[in-house]
């Protein structure tokens, strides 16, 4: 097992009927802003429960960031962050209107002169203008920790950015929210959840015998809970070990003293800026094409996820390995998630050249855990997805 320092700064409120909480959560005397997505809390009631849990607050609503937060949007938000003097922030959404909300957090100290600096010099932020989140919806991770992706439409561009400044103050997680997500959407939690440890854990060994455990018992979680919950989101049980599961995906804790990848995250947020796909679907149609480039340097881990997630033990190594890319797939079709690019966009012969150009330009040359993916071998693992 590797060093590592781990700190995370985030307090979870996790439980059924638990926004209230955020009353006493928020300083009294904050001056606060609470940002939300399209609508959808407008709908299921969790507008009107945090509306009556700021009653005793001075706040100021600002609704509408889009899924994939854009930009520009963020940047109207920013102008009433200064504006209203806001010291405190409420993100009530999934992780576009959290990830938005980091952006602004992040913008609102920044001192350089183009807050798109902080996405394109990937500066991390020590201590950013502090916020909380109401979770609606289990996928991303974004409610415990500090890292944030933004879109820019203009450019069709979607970014990272993230520091040790951008935990969120408190989190709360009510599995009741799940009662309102579409299938689809549930869908694409399970599997962006999935992919997060898979990013983390389809590495090579290290003799991290509790992280892959842990790893793996995530993972298992999502592969019994992800039926029940599509289809009955009212199961409380499937749903707070879902939402939970997200959470532990990708708050910091299993990456501890291991090799981590993310090349497929890094591939799949070209395929959302150029197409628009949902995040999720991105990466069950670049992760299973990487894994089986990568066969080599990951099969070790590959037939361990393979015997331990999905009871594999006949074949040769690179046979378990292979069989256990398959049973991925396979899970992925099991949510009605399409595993080819050309499933989702006619207009798909140059993506591999383009994303290959672009990661060039960007010096994007040493990806993966042993920082040997690189924009040719991104091209292959493209082509390998149409
Ligand atoms: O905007 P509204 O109307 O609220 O509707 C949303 C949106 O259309 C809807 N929704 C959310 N909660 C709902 C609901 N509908 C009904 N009932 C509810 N309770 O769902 C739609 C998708 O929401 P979004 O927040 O975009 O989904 P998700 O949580 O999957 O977030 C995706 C974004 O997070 C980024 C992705 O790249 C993408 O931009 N990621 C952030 C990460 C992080 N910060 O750590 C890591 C991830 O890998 C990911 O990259
Ligand atoms: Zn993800």
């Amino acid at each position: 097992m590797r060093n590592f320092n781990f700190k995370n700064p985030t307090k979870i409120i996790f439980g059924k009927d638990q926004i209230a909480k955020i009353a006493t959560e928020i300083p009294k005397d904050a001056r606060v802003l609470m940002l939300y997505g399209g609508g959808s809390i407008k709908r299921n009631g969790l507008y009107e429960q945090v509306i009556e849990a700021l009653k005793e607050h001075t706040y100021f609503e600002f609704g509408g960031i889009p899924a994939n937060p854009e930009y520009d949007i963020l940047m109207d938000a920013l102008a009433i962050v200064k504006k209203e003097k806001i010291d405190f922030m409420l993100a009530v959404g999934g992780g576009s209107v959290i990830d938005g909300v980091k952006f602004i957090s992040a913008a609102a100290v920044y001192e350089g002169d183009d807050p798109w600096n902080i996405l394109r010099k990937y500066v991390r932020t020590q201590q950013g203008l502090p916020f909380g989140t109401v979770l609606t919806l289990p996928a991303t991770g974004s409610e415990m920790n500090s890292g944030a992706v933004i879109t820019r439409a203009e450019t069709k561009e979607k970014l990272a950015m993230g520091g040790p400044g951008l935990f969120p103050v408190f989190s709360v997680l009510d599995p009741q929210v799940i009662h309102s997500i579409p299938k689809r959407q549930l869908a694409n939690g399970v599997v962006d959840a999935f992919t997060h440890v898979m990013e983390q854990y389809m590495t090579y060994p290290v003799g991290a015998y509790l992280q892959d455990r842990i790893a793996e018992g995530v993972m298992q979680t999502l592969v019994e809970i992800a039926p029940r919950i599509i289809a009955d989101p009212k199961d409380y049980t499937a749903a707070a070990n879902f939402m939970w599961s997200c959470t532990m995906a990708l708050n910091g804790l299993i990456q501890k003293g291991v090799p981590t990848d993310w090349a497929t995250h890094m591939i799949g947020h070209e395929l959302t800026a150029l197409y628009g796909i949902d995040h999720a679907r991105t990466l069950a149609i670049i992760a299973p094409s990487l894994l089986r480039y990568k066969l080599e340097n990951k099969k070790e881990k590959l037939a361990q996820y393979g015997e331990r997630i999905w009871g594999i033990t006949d074949g040769s190594l690179e046979e378990r390995a292979q069989a256990a890319i398959d049973k991925t797939v396979d899970f992925f079709h099991s949510l009605d998630i399409k595993t080819r690019l050309s499933e989702y966009t006619e207009d798909y012969q140059q993506t591999a050249t383009f994303i290959e150009d672009r990661f060039t330009k960007r010096s994007w040359v040493t990806l993966g855990e042993r920082k040997d993916i690189t924009p040719s071998d991104v091209k292959e693992i493209v082509e390998m997805s149409y």
